[in-house]
């Protein structure tokens, strides 16, 4: 096969530098540049990584000018429409659709690996009542790894895979133990009569007291919401649990790393971010202020919920959530939401705003997602928990494509050194 390769003049005076091309399935081709420190003794400069591809990848496809997401092939559309969560997460993991038989067994064994070890429970006895609840999940998560010494060879299939499975299973429980920690209730079991969500729902909002029956209408649109977050290739995030499991750190560790990352505004902290946005706004008619506020480059705010550095185009993930957003309120919440109605406005005045426009923002996976949370009851600091419980899925299923390449090798990239030159240590009197 001819090796097609691009020249590169790095300099007016030597030779050109030619590189190897390398093409996937679809997407952008890539400059191989894994030989350009060695053959010139330069590195690439690309803080963000706003050009570079970090990894080869089967599992999620994106085109950012199209809005186009598939999942192993499979277009968000049809998974929303078609797929539950669990199905989802096997897709990610494993790589193609489980038959019935395989679903089920899936289903049984996520399951029965639901509870934690009962003296982790003390473990939120020691974080102060009011912590974030993301706080106690890269605390909780983290911690897991002490409790699994059975299953942490990162290179054994089995161990990765049970690995896998626990993470899936147990971060529901986690995340409503968080809540219930936040709320000063007690903590509710899993009770695997119950769907992945609906369980999440009992373990969230049930109490000793009194029946609680989680709507299905709820669960419905929550295992939809998990569906649309699962995965979204190599966000900072799942970037993070590459480069964590890239030092061979167990995959609880690399998991909660992933969740520190995720916490922050910028990327999957943005849905709080936006709910608090809208309650700033506060009414339509400051819709235009805070619009102009946005565009303005000395004012730090920033239109949450909007832009992306991959979609120039909608989200779709946006747009399924948008009519999520529709069906939940008029079903499950009051149809008249005001926050809805204000996001709906703010949506259609900055797609028409030459600013928006021209820098090709649109609203994003976060813009929505936080009134559908709060509508089905989630409080505020618990947006982001659900994004870390959907999120799971994929970046365990990254983690094992990353352990699994024979390629792999520590992530550990250089830099462009700008502090000062060699300088000779001044004694303390003479300073
Ligand atoms: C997620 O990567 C993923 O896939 C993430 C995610 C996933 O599923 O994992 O999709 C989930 O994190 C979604 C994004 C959630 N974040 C937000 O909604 C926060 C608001 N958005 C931004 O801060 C911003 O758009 C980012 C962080 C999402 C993208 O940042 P980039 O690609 O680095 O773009 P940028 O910050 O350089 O902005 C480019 C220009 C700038 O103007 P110029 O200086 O070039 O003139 O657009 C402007 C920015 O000022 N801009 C905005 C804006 N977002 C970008 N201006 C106003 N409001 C905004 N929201």
């Amino acid at each position: 096969m001819n090796k097609k390769t691009v020249t590169l003049n790095y300099r007016s005076d030597g030779p050109a530098l030619e590189l190897p091309v390398l093409e996937g399935t679809e997407g952008p081709k890539a400059f191989d540049v894994t030989s350009v420190y060695r053959d010139t003794g330069m590195f690439t400069f690309d803080p963000g990584f706003m050009a570079t591809a970090s990894c080869r990848s089967a599992i999620t496809f994106i085109d950012g000018e199209k809005g186009i997401l598939r999942y192993r092939g499979y277009p968000i559309e049809q998974l929303a429409e078609q797929s539950t969560y669990l199905e989802v997460a096997y897709l990610l993991f494993y790589g193609d659709l489980p038959t019935a038989a395989q679903l089920e067994e899936f289903e049984y064994i996520i399951g029965h690996h639901t509870m934690i070890n009962e003296s982790l429970k003390m473990f939120y006895s020691g974080f102060r009542y009011n912590a974030h609840p993301m706080a106690t999940m890269v605390g909780v998560v983290g911690s897991l790894s002490a409790f699994y010494h059975d299953s942490l060879n990162i290179h054994d299939p089995r161990h990765q895979e049970i690995s896998a499975h626990r993470l899936i299973a147990k971060m529901p429980t986690i995340a409503a133990a968080s809540y219930k920690r936040h709320k000063g209730e007690p903590f509710i079991y899993p009770n695997n009569s119950l769907s992945y969500t609906a369980n999440f729902m009992n373990m969230m909002f049930a109490t000793p007291c009194e029946e609680f029956e989680p709507d299905p209408v709820a669960a419905k649109a929550l295992d939809l919401l998990f569906i649309l977050h699962a995965d979204h290739e190599q966000n900072a995030s799942t970037s993070t649990v590459r480069i964590a499991g890239s030092s061979g750190a167990n995959p609880f560790a690399c998991i909660a790393a992933g969740i520190a990352s995720l916490w922050g505004p910028a990327h999957g902290g943005a849905n709080e971010a936006v709910l608090n946005m809208l309650n700033q706004i506060g009414d339509p008619s400051n819709v235009d202020k805070y619009i102009a506020k946005a565009k303005d480059k000395d004012d730090p705010f920033r239109l949450m919920g909007f832009g992306h550095r991959v979609y120039k185009n909608y989200d779709p993930r946006a747009r399924i959530i948008r009519k999520v957003c529709h069906d939940v309120l008029e079903n499950v919440a009051d149809a008249n939401n005001p926050l809805f109605e204000l996001a709906l406005k703010l949506e259609e005045i900055a797609l028409k705003d030459d600013y928006f426009v021209e820098h090709r923002l649109y609203p994003n996976v976060d813009f929505y997602s936080g009134i559908i949370y709060q509508a089905l009851g989630i409080p505020m600091n618990m947006f982001t928990v659900m994004f870390a419980i959907a999120r799971t899925a994929g970046w365990v299923a990254h983690w094992m494509e990353m352990i699994g390449d024979s390629k792999q090798r520590i992530a550990r990239p250089r830099q462009l050194y700008e502090g000062p030159p060699e300088r000779q240590y001044v004694p303390l009197e003479k300073r």
